[in-house]
């Protein structure tokens, strides 16, 4: 088959998080499969640009139509990783990626709808045909609605599109100049429930409706937050939309890229370590203490990696810290603010704990530094508030670093309590789970967690190991994904 995945990010070369590791991953395990895969992405001025080798003009003069006219583009391609990917940059100064940042600006819809409509330009143009368009999140929720809508009827009426959520609190929210822009022309028709409409204002366009509703194939990323987003709030809304087209929607597990997060081959990492050898690990430890000034004990370690957003609990991941300091552990945090609040809020308390010689909180993004927490730290919490799937605590468990979870989204699907899981046998259980949001919840799950480490390390071990055996690489979900292609490519 040959599959071209259009999406806003793609790890190692953009990444603001799991969005970026997923497309990368499944990218790859497809063509282990031995499918063709391709690659459309934004060129931004601020990613990662030592991670594409062999970057050259593909196509010079792609007329992109924009609103009564069109915007000149250079789609330029080069290998990330060994995955072929093409980058579609605007010719114009501000138009659309040179803003030092992935997202967060006023006018992310009118950016993303114009990659989007860039990314079906340079399809149609350079003549791909590929089976099946794979679209990632509200960035890419127009594709469908275009392909379908205006694309097909010059000459891409066999594409098919699968369409990936993997965050309904982002859906893409714009105004009917949009329609303009795009060149969707009938705004009585696309206002309407059935189609864009969005489903709180009326006066509003919804790109991932439109992705739900126009595509061939709907995924989430995990089991349990399909049925979440389905039947419960946090479909963000879009709840009724998904009913009525459940037919053509599930929840598909991500993977781990095991060729990147593996401690046997982690070249960010000192020691290499494996389930069943784990002196490296140790060292490693060792390792992340002398690395961030942490006094030398034999205290445990704990983290937290990840984005510091409402989404993540980040009220429990504050009261964790101190928690975590008053049971007699260590601790780490690795994160980036998504708001300038939260940046503030964990700028203070890093000032605060500043010559504390327990505790690190390392503000920003910093791919390498993440590998060494994972491998060196303990056990990992993820206390998120909701959670599609969650990729940290599966990172965690190949690690060895024992997850301590909130029992939502795919992190029920993928950590199961020592204690209390009743759906699966002692041996098969890999770590701590909690479900209320107040501190009492996550500090009984930390006491549990620090209690086996302290007077039970033969237990404590024996838990790591079983974590560590859990397959979470990218075979299953590979597997899940291509019997979705088969099956709408054949409708
Ligand atoms: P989300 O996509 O919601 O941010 P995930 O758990 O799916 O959360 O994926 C997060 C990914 O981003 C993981 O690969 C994690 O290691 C990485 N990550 C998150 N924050 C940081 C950071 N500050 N520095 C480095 N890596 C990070
Ligand atoms: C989103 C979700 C996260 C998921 C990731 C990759 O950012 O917040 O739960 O793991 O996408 O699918």
């Amino acid at each position: 088959m040959y599959i071209v995945q259009v999406a806003s990010e793609c790890a190692p070369v953009i990444k603001a998080g799991g969005l970026g590791d997923v497309v990368y991953g499944l990218s790859r395990e497809l063509e282990n499969r031995g499918h063709t895969v391709e690659l459309i992405l934004p060129k931004y001025d601020c990613m990662r640009y030592d991670h594409i080798w062999g970057l050259h003009d593909a196509y010079r003069d792609l007329l992109v139509p924009w609103y009564d006219g069109a915007i000149r583009c250079q789609v330029d391609c080069g290998w990330v990783h060994g995955r072929l990917c093409f980058f579609i940059e605007p010719n114009s100064d501000d138009y659309f990626f040179n803003r030092g940042c992935y997202y967060g600006c006023s006018d992310d819809p009118m950016r993303f709808a114009f990659f989007s409509k860039a990314a079906l330009e340079f399809l149609l143009k350079s003549n791909k045909r590929p089976d099946v368009i794979h679209c990632h999140d509200w960035q890419t929720g127009l594709i469908p609605v275009m392909l379908f809508e205006m694309y097909k009827y010059h000459g891409m009426e066999h594409q098919r599109v699968c369409y990936t959520i993997h965050n309904f609190k982002h859906q893409g929210i714009a105004g009917a100049d949009i329609l303009q822009a795009t060149g969707l022309n009938n705004a009585t028709y696309y206002f309407q429930d059935e189609r864009l409409k969005d489903n709180f204002n009326p006066f509003a366009l919804n790109y991932m409706k439109g992705g739900i509703v126009f595509s061939n194939y709907v995924t989430t990323v995990s089991p349990n937050h399909a049925w979440e987003a389905h039947y419960t709030d946090m479909g963000c809304g879009l709840g009724h939309t998904l009913h009525l087209h459940q037919h053509k929607f599930s929840g598909v597990l991500n993977g781990i890229d095991y060729d990147i997060w593996n401690p046997e081959i982690d070249r960010y990492i000192p020691h290499p370590y494996t389930a069943e050898n784990r002196e490296g690990k140790v060292k490693n430890k060792q390792a992340l203490r002398q690395r961030l000034l942490l006094q030398d004990t034999d205290k445990p370690i704990i983290c937290y990696i990840g984005r510091l957003d409402q989404q993540k609990g980040v009220h429990l991941v504050h009261h964790g810290i101190y928690y975590a300091l008053q049971q007699g552990a260590q601790f780490v945090l690795l994160g980036a603010a998504t708001e300038p609040g939260i940046h503030s809020w964990f700028w203070h308390e890093k000032q605060h704990l500043n010559n504390h010689p327990d505790v690190h909180l390392e503000l920003g993004f910093n791919e390498e530094l993440s590998h060494l927490i994972y491998a060196g730290a303990d056990m990992i919490v993820v206390p998120s508030h909701y959670e599609p799937c969650g990729l940290t605590q599966m990172i965690g468990l190949k690690y060895g670093t024992v997850p301590i979870v909130r029992g939502v989204g795919g992190l029920v699907n993928t950590v199961f309590d020592r204690d209390y899981d009743e759906s699966h046998p002692p041996d098969a259980r890999n770590g701590y789970v909690f479900f209320q949001t107040d501190h009492t919840a996550i500090e009984s799950a930390i006491d549990r967690a620090l209690e086996l480490w302290q007077h039970h390390p033969q237990a404590f071990a024996q838990l790591v190991t079983q974590g560590m055996d859990y397959d979470y690489s990218w075979n299953h979900p590979g597997e899940s994904y291509v019997a979705i292609y088969d099956r709408i490519r054949h409708q």
